[in-house]
């Protein structure tokens, strides 16, 4: 899996200069996406292609070849063999590349270049889209922005540099129209990601902002193998049987030491089931995974798994991970695998502790699992304060089959489950 890092905001930010350093830092590809635009922009200029000349331009993509090397440590651009990374910052290309990068079949052409480019790499990507676009899954995203004066101001020392010459009002004037064509494109707007981290470099230095952003990119990585450990599935083996074994059976002794739990019903011995229990604390399901002959497959959210002897625990029990307030489809494949090897799956379909206490709509994702894997689902209400030593009432119901029903049928199904769990909570002995 790669690693996708997308640097957005308008014109003078400082987007080229922080992505360099943060692509030698954290060595990650980098890709300037501006870049391919101005080798249209100055491939169209060479061929005397107007904006208006659509079949021109078109088959001007299809022959396009547009390279980004690395040379001596520094990025250039190759336009169909020729060394342009000064040609495209020419005054006649940064004049006319906004308006040539809101023609349609030039955006879906670039898109698909940089998607290429950057196919099973590690990247960075600077940009006006990416995070939007081009990779809306991008890990992290940023939005670095300034104030227009700064940004113009930026551009005429850089242009100064490399012997470009513009005077400040030219490139305040190009930079602001560019702004408001960037903003208004049809596709591949300049806008800022709904989940991008906002940076304002108007009074920061270079240096600050690649601190910035470099701890956004540090912490991702890291979330990013703590996910991989919490994910990896632990393979059943002798040893871990038998370590389950015996934390269960000490596990069971500390609960019977502290609760004076009371069992009525059962689960069939043999079977695909799901376990549909209410969620008042914690120890509920543990009392579950404990007090059944069969191993259950819980599913647990995800930050259980952060704890570490929880972490241990959960993946000795084979609990299920799951993201909570999305469609964690990884985990619906792993309850639906559980279910098909004929094992049981457990799930509070409050979702959360308390959840009928606190009016929470159930969630749906037991009886979708009942429906598509096509097992019964067994309902458990479970009582009790949770004092030391006070009872524990654990109530099996009956089987509940769904069979007949569909996936319009969830909300139907989901109630009934509910409702089979309240009643059994309402009985003691
Ligand atoms: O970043 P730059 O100034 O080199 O970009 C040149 C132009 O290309 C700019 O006007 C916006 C456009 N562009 C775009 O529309 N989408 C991108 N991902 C990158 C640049």
């Amino acid at each position: 899996m790669s690693f996708i890092v997308a640097i957005d905001g308008p014109a003078g930010t400082g987007k080229g200069t922080v992505t360099e350093i943060l692509s030698k830092k954290f060595k990650l590809l980098n890709i300037d996406t501006g870049a391919t635009y101005r080798c249209v922009t100055l491939d169209m200029i060479n061929k005397k292609i107007g904006i208006e000349e659509l079949d021109k331009i078109k088959e001007l993509l299809k022959n396009i070849k547009i390279e980004l090397k690395i040379e001596d440590n520094k990025q250039q651009v190759y336009l169909n063999g020729e060394n342009v990374t000064d040609k495209i910052r020419s005054k006649e290309v940064s004049s006319l590349v906004s308006q040539v990068s809101s023609i349609k079949e030039v955006r879906y052409s670039m898109v698909d270049l940089q998607r290429k480019m950057a196919e099973g790499k590690d990247v960075i990507m600077e940009g006006r889209d990416i995070g939007t676009y081009v990779f809306p899954s991008a890990d992290v995203k940023i939005y670095l922005d300034a104030d227009v004066e700064e940004r113009a101001k930026r551009r005429f020392k850089q242009n100064k540099e490399k012997g470009i010459n513009m005077s400040y009002v030219e490139i305040l004037e190009n930079i602001k129209k560019r702004d408001e064509n960037d903003k208004k494109k049809e596709i591949g707007a300049l806008k800022v990601a709904a989940d991008a981290e906002v940076i304002d470099s108007t009074t920061k230095s270079i240096k600050q902002v690649v601190r910035e952003i470099s701890s956004i990119i540090i912490e991702k990585k890291k979330q990013i193998k703590q996910t991989k450990k919490i994910y990896k599935i632990r393979k059943e083996t002798a040893w871990k049987k038998f370590v389950r074994k015996i934390v269960k059976t000490i596990l069971k002794t500390a609960y019977r030491i502290a609760y004076r739990v009371k069992i009525t019903g059962s689960v069939p011995e043999e079977g695909a089931y799901i376990l549909c229990c209410n969620h008042i604390n914690y120890l509920d399901a543990a009392a579950i995974v404990l007090f059944n002959k069969r191993k259950v497959n819980f599913v647990a959210k995800e930050d259980l798994f952060t704890h570490g002897i929880l972490d241990w625990l959960g993946h000795l029990f084979d609990a299920i991970p799951i993201k909570r307030n999305m469609q964690d489809i990884e985990a619906m494949k792993r309850c639906l695998k559980v279910l098909k090897n004929g094992e049981l799956l457990g799930i509070f379909p409050e979702g959360t502790r308390k959840g009928m206490e606190k009016n929470m709509k159930a969630k749906n994702g037991a009886a979708f699992m009942a429906i598509k894997g096509k097992v019964k689902v067994i309902p458990v209400g479970i009582h009790g304060t949770f004092k030391p030593f006070s009872k524990v009432y654990m109530n099996y119901g009956e089987p509940i089959d769904f069979s007949g029903y569909t996936k319009d049928d969830l909300d139907k199904a989901t109630e009934i489950i509910m409702e089979q769990i309240v009643m059994l909570t309402k009985k003691e002995d």
